[in-house]
């Protein structure tokens, strides 16, 4: 509770209403892939970015979705959560919500691949082969892009161990995105877990902001700022 309010109270002055009657669509947390009931592929995010934005979003007057694979985060007050375990079920429940949102963010670290087999019972120990076939998941992000329509703002995020911002633009472009949020990972300061973070943010026009690190509560503050006053 102490630090909601303290967060609250270091976020920028901004209007609380300059999202109303806009729906916002954000993903979160990790996806789930099993190869059977009790082993899955997975990675250590722990959603706290995506949730920082759904409140800020919530807090700014818009009507806001959260698809969020699993996580130990409580549901941020008034936001509609659609819990999902594994990346085809984050782009079902993506899909569907898509065409009537108008701003969509997407901060969930989908496993980019998923077991190619998934056995109904648990794999024995001295049953168990040890390499597994994968196969690649839909990326959500770049399906969603090619069916962006005018009036829609479309937010990625990415994780990078070098050349942040020429991979960050790449990943834009392929994925037809209005911004891109990159952070650097395997550092100690930033990516994965934590509270805190730092990043850059850049857009299709050009712009780039660094955001030195700071609490993932106040970067959902800015990060909403940067997308509506550029729209
Ligand atoms: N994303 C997605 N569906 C996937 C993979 C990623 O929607 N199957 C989204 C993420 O939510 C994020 C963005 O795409 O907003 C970038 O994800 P990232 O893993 O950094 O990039 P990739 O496209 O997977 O590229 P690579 O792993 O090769 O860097």
């Amino acid at each position: 509770m102490l630090a909601k309010v303290r967060g609250r109270s270091s976020s920028p002055p901004d209007n609380p209403h300059r999202l109303k009657g806009m729906r916002v669509l954000i993903t979160a947390g990790p996806t789930r892939e099993f190869f059977d009931p009790v082993r899955f592929l997975s990675n250590p995010s722990t959603g706290k970015m995506g949730y920082a934005l759904a409140e800020a979003a919530f807090r700014s007057g818009a009507s806001v979705t959260l698809v969020s694979g699993p996580v130990a985060l409580k549901s941020p007050p008034g936001v509609r959560v659609v819990p999902v375990v594994t990346a085809l079920e984050m782009r079902k429940a993506v899909l569907r919500e898509f065409s009537r949102s108008q701003i969509v963010i997407m901060t969930a670290a989908v496993s980019d691949f998923r077991p190619k087999t998934y056995s109904t019972h648990k794999v024995k120990k001295k049953n168990a082969r040890l390499t597994f076939a994968l196969v690649p998941n839909p990326d959500i992000l770049q399906e969603i892009g090619t069916r962006k329509k005018p009036g829609q703002i479309l937010t990625g995020f990415a994780a990078e161990t070098r050349s942040l911002l020429k991979n960050a633009r790449k990943k834009m472009d392929a994925k037809n995105l209005d911004y891109i949020v990159v952070n650097r990972v395997g550092s100690t300061r930033s990516g994965f877990a934590g509270d805190r973070n730092s990043a850059w943010i850049l857009s299709r026009r050009g712009m780039a902001k660094k955001f030195p690190d700071m609490s993932k509560k106040k970067m959902a503050a800015l990060i909403l700022k940067e997308i509506r006053h550029r729209r």
